[in-house]
């Protein structure tokens, strides 16, 4: 297992580029022998659940969602105009990006004032009435908390480089650097190891006031704070009070891995090639997951645990294994983060593809090696080409991406989404680089086109801007497809993708096997065909098969190992007409990329 470690851990986040690939095929090899066939346990979902144990979790990008003031960029009004339609998508929580104050170099994470609103979103008074207008229809407000780092226009910056006897200098990571005249050299100074930034270049930047360099782990514009320094802790812990006290539910963590950093700074080990951004690909193992940050996170639980209603800590957790991912929810003391997200199964980097096989095994593992905390899977978010491109095979690209939302909304898991998911919104990668907004597209062009494509604005209906705004100028242009991938056109087909999405996060909320039941992996020796019977131990069981193949699949599923003989079945749920008249397990033939529930009878 360390072994795995050893390596990138975020191999999703694209720009982690071969190293990432070195990752997902190692993390596929690491997996813990014998960790198939586990039984179903009886479970059921108890009144006393917390809320995001069976939660529809949404991302929303504000800036790409909707626009209320006509300026082309979405707002918090915005978000607060469509909340009928995310009640009646069956959200149970919003995750809203960051929206605070930012000179938003990196588009919201490089904060300059943590208890405030960007004026280009809103104010004060739009968060506190979203909040309340989503509390009335049942749907919570989940913020993005970026706590590695500020933006270098956060006042604590601009004090903490204007001087080293600066009450807040040390609240970043600074460092004389060594001598050297080479590259980068400042007053004959070089950075003090090799460590690059995962937006391109060194990690270190020289400040000529303080004849020092200071960290970045992102871009330059986004120092790192010093979480040694127990007044960072302290001043963030505020700054989550200050939220937390005006009824948010909770936080994603954003980057909560790469808090600490190696404190003798020790150059990282190179792996062999480089990356988009033309570096050398490194290990991360002393820039990343340090085990200091666990203690963070624990009293950071504790700080969050005194508030009532379960509030939620999500936690942005590119990991190589299900091992590590245990210990972001504290393994048997489940006193870290509720919902660390399992990236294992959504991301893969470029070898993203449908393989009956592994999500088999990694889907059993996280059911089973995690202590009983509860899964997170996640397949879409603002940082990766959209899973229907990436999973996609380029002429069943609807019926896969319904595959995937069958396997988000029927495991064992709270789910987790991203804005668009639901219609099949697909990436618009920016052809010119002039047209590229994201910096990491621009620097790293033609390798790395950025993230512009995964964020373009939500597609609501057909007309001029989708929908999303009344603005011709829309910060990233609109795509062609919004002309039939749009919330006005699928919600009259009810074989559309949202269509889709909409019935099964019904089922989900009132279906007892499907809400709370324990899972069983069914015709485990089949490549071809994903299958599993979900039951709650008092009657109610649903099956679930899923062709992954571009062929059709004929199946028979045997539920004696589930103490089931004798099933009969009837279809919930089929994105294909023949499945809808089935009635026993055997013999039932999926065609391509079919997604089936049905409920054992
Ligand atoms: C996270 C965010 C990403 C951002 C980075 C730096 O990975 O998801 O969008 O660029 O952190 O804050």
């Amino acid at each position: 297992m360390t072994k795995c470690f050893s390596n990138r851990a975020r191999a999703g986040f694209r720009s982690f580029g071969v190293a990432a690939l070195a990752t997902a095929i190692l993390t596929i090899g690491c997996l813990a022998p014998g960790t198939l066939g586990f039984a179903a346990k009886a479970q059921t979902a108890s009144a006393s659940d917390p809320w995001w144990k069976h939660a529809v979790v949404y991302e929303i990008y504000p800036r790409s969602f909707q626009d209320s003031n006509g300026d082309g960029v979405g707002d918090l009004n915005g978000i607060a105009s469509r909340l009928d339609y995310l009640k009646s998508l069956g959200v149970d929580a919003i995750w809203i990006s960051p929206m605070y104050p930012s000179p938003q170099v990196d588009f919201g994470y490089d904060i300059s004032n943590y208890e405030a609103i960007d004026p280009k979103y809103g104010t004060l008074a739009d968060m506190d009435r979203l909040v309340a207008d989503a509390k009335k229809r049942n749907i919570r407000v989940v913020l993005d908390m970026v706590l590695n780092h500020t933006s270098d226009k956060h006042q604590w910056f601009i004090d903490a480089a204007s001087s080293r006897t600066n009450p807040k200098h040390d609240w970043y990571v600074w460092n004389d650097g060594k001598p050297g005249d080479g590259p980068g050299s400042h007053e004959g100074r070089v950075p003090p190891n090799n460590w690059v930034s995962l937006f391109g270049g060194s990690a270190w930047e020289w400040v000529p006031a303080v004849h020092q360099f200071y960290y970045h782990e992102f871009y330059k514009q986004q120092p790192d704070l010093n979480w040694r320094n127990p007044a960072v802790e302290k001043e963030m812990f505020d700054s989550m009070r200050f939220w937390l006290d005006r009824g948010v539910a909770g936080f994603r963590l954003d980057a909560i891995p790469t808090l600490f950093e190696d404190p003798q700074l020790r150059d990282e080990r190179e792996l062999g090639g480089i990356n988009a951004q033309g570096d050398p690909n490194l290990d991360d193992s002393l820039t990343n997951n340090l085990p200091e940050v666990h203690d963070v996170v624990r009293r950071m639980r504790a700080m969050v645990a005194k508030y009532p209603g379960d509030r939620v800590l999500i936690g942005e957790t590119y990991l190589p294994n299900t091992a590590e991912l245990d210990k972001w929810y504290g393994g048997t003391a489940h006193d870290e983060l509720q919902l660390p997200m399992d990236m294992l199964i959504g991301f893969h980097g470029n070898r993203d593809k449908l393989d009956v096989a592994s999500f088999r095994q990694h889907i059993e593992e996280v059911g089973t090696q995690i202590h009983g905390s509860q899964p997170l899977i996640v397949f879409d978010n603002h940082d990766n080409v959209r899973a229907i491109d990436r999973y996609g095979d380029g002429m069943h690209n609807d019926q896969i991406n319904k595959v995937l939302a069958t396997l988000l909304f029927t495991t064992r898991s709270t789910a987790l989404m991203y804005y668009g998911e639901e219609l099949g919104m697909t990436t618009t990668t920016p052809t010119r680089r002039e047209d590229v907004k994201d910096p990491i597209g621009i620097t790293g062009w033609p390798k790395e086109k950025g993230r512009d494509g995964e964020r373009t604005p939500m597609q609501w209906d057909a007309g001029p801007q989708a929908g999303f705004s009344t603005n011709a100028l829309t910060w990233l242009p609109i795509p062609p497809s919004h002309k039939t991938v749009n919330v006005a056109v699928e919600s009259k087909d009810p074989n559309s993708e949202l269509e889709w999405f909409n019935h099964l996060t019904a089922l989900r909320r009132t279906n007892p096997a499907l809400r709370g039941g324990g899972m069983t992996m069914l015709d485990t020796a089949n490549p071809d065909v994903l299958s599993y019977l979900r039951s709650n131990g008092s009657g109610t069981a649903v099956v679930v098969a899923m062709n992954f193949t571009s062929e059709p699949r004929t199946i028979s599923l045997d539920l004696t190992s589930a103490g089931i003989t004798g099933a009969t079945v009837k279809t919930l749920a089929a994105d294909d007409a023949s499945l809808n008249s089935i009635t026993t397990l055997k013999n039932v033939t999926l065609p391509p990329y079919a997604s089936w529930v049905a409920a054992v009878k």
